[in-house]
């Protein structure tokens, strides 16, 4: 069950107490215990970590150590696994950069037509640098990856198979514990990564489950600060790797002829992290948890479920929905309306205070298959109600009526 008055956790609402925010999965709102928590580091402790020797120094590292060990109890696995980055991005791109090595020419790196551009564009890149080949696999009618499908473009040359657990335009999740044992019984030395974005926070996530070897997600996307993230790796693997970046906090010799790095998963945290945010992300875990995660994926999934219906009944035929279900496993709904521009739609629910995302969303190659420019995007979360959807449905009239005059 969600709280009757969560809304009065988010003090985003006491500022903006007529908002309507419907952009959840670009950002989420943040709860007070987090801004809280930032507060806290800097008021109290404000110290660097694994380095000073004074109390404060101290305190600083074993809380920021905690927060690595709660984050891997979160997810169901150990803290060695765990890297702290600042988003999803950061954490993609470090595996690209460091497993660049294991790619050759004629080896391939599977993703899927779905994919945002951080998942994405790095593998692009890589393929291209090392003469590889880039597989696409397509999507089925509701917005998943069919695992048979991807049986198709696995083969022995495949050295990464990196997809989202929920896609952040049609927000359906992906099986991803099946999609992962379909691609290592054709493989077994494939390496898997799971771009879970829009689903920490959102579903639950069980890495032994899962069974895949890497896994990023971004904090401020489940209720955290903005500037930290978390990379998980298997840790033979990720013991494998050579650095991302080099500096200190990471360093065991520099004055030999080739460094010696500290083991993982601090040798792929060079430089400061961001301690304020780990804090903050360790009460957005905790308020998670207060809710429980099956709680908020029902409340949010019904929530889309009951856009989905009073959408289609408001605009019948002139309103596209992507994916074909009526029932939806997450927050997030994409749309478009008859001969109005997505980006005129969001801009004009945003004169009226309805925060709505219009674009391709980061997923420039999924809108071409889909040969659309642009969709329009709502995405709920625990603090949005039915009156959001029908304030959302009021203001899309309004839209619809001024490009009728
Ligand atoms: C599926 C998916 N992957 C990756 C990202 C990138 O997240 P960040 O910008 O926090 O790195 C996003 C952000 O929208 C996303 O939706």
């Amino acid at each position: 069950m969600i709280p009757e008055n969560i809304r009065k956790e988010f003090p985003i609402f006491d500022n903006r107490p007529e908002m309507t925010y419907l952009d959840s999965a670009a950002t989420a709102l943040t709860p007070a215990p987090v801004i809280e928590a930032v507060s806290t580091y800097y008021r109290e402790l404000s110290a660097n970590v694994g380095r000073g020797l004074y109390p404060t120094a101290e305190e600083t590292t074993a809380r920021f150590e905690s927060v690595r060990e709660r984050i891997s109890r979160f997810l169901n696995t150990s803290s060695d696994e765990i890297v702290f980055t600042r988003n999803s991005t950061e954490g993609l791109n470090l595996l690209a950069a460091t497993l660049a090595d294991r790619i050759e020419e004629g080896d391939n790196i599977v993703i899927t037509a779905l994919e945002h551009h951080s998942n994405f564009l790095p593998w692009k890149r890589l393929t291209k640098r090392c003469g590889a080949e880039l597989r696409i696999v397509p999507f089925e009618k509701d917005g998943s990856i069919h695992p048979d499908t991807a049986r198709s473009f696995v083969d022995s040359r495949t050295k990464i198979f990196a997809f989202s657990a929920i896609s952040n335009v049609f927000g359906t999740p992906n099986d991803v514990s099946t999609i992962v044992r379909t691609a290592k019984a054709l493989n077994p030395d494939i390496l898997t990564v799971i771009d879970a974005a829009q689903a920490i926070g959102h579903m639950q996530v069980d890495i032994q489950e899962w069974n895949c070897d890497f896994l990023a997600f971004s904090g401020h996307k489940c209720f955290g600060p903005t500037g930290v993230g978390i990379l998980f790796g298997k840790h033979d693997i990720l013991s494998s790797l050579p650095p991302y970046q080099v500096g200190g906090g990471m360093v065991l010799d520099s004055t030999a002829d080739e460094p010696t790095y500290m083991d993982v998963p601090h040798r792929f945290e060079a430089g400061t992290p961001d301690i304020a945010s780990v804090f903050g992300l360790d009460a957005a875990l905790d308020f998670i948890d207060s809710i429980g995660v099956d709680a908020i994926h029902a409340y949010e999934s019904e929530l889309a479920t009951q856009a989905v219906s009073k959408l289609k009944k408001a605009f019948g035929d002139s309103i596209h929905i992507l994916g074909f279900n009526d029932r939806r496993e997450s927050g997030i709904v994409s749309f478009t309306l008859e001969g109005i521009h997505p980006h005129d739609i969001a801009q004009i629910l945003g004169e009226r205070d309805i925060c709505i995302r219009a674009g391709e969303h980061c997923a420039t190659p999924l809108h071409h298959v889909l040969s659309l420019p642009a969709t329009a995007r709502v995405s709920f979360s625990v603090y949005n109600t039915e009156e959001d959807i029908d304030r959302l449905i009021e203001g899309l009239k309004e839209v619809r009526s001024l490009f009728e005059n």
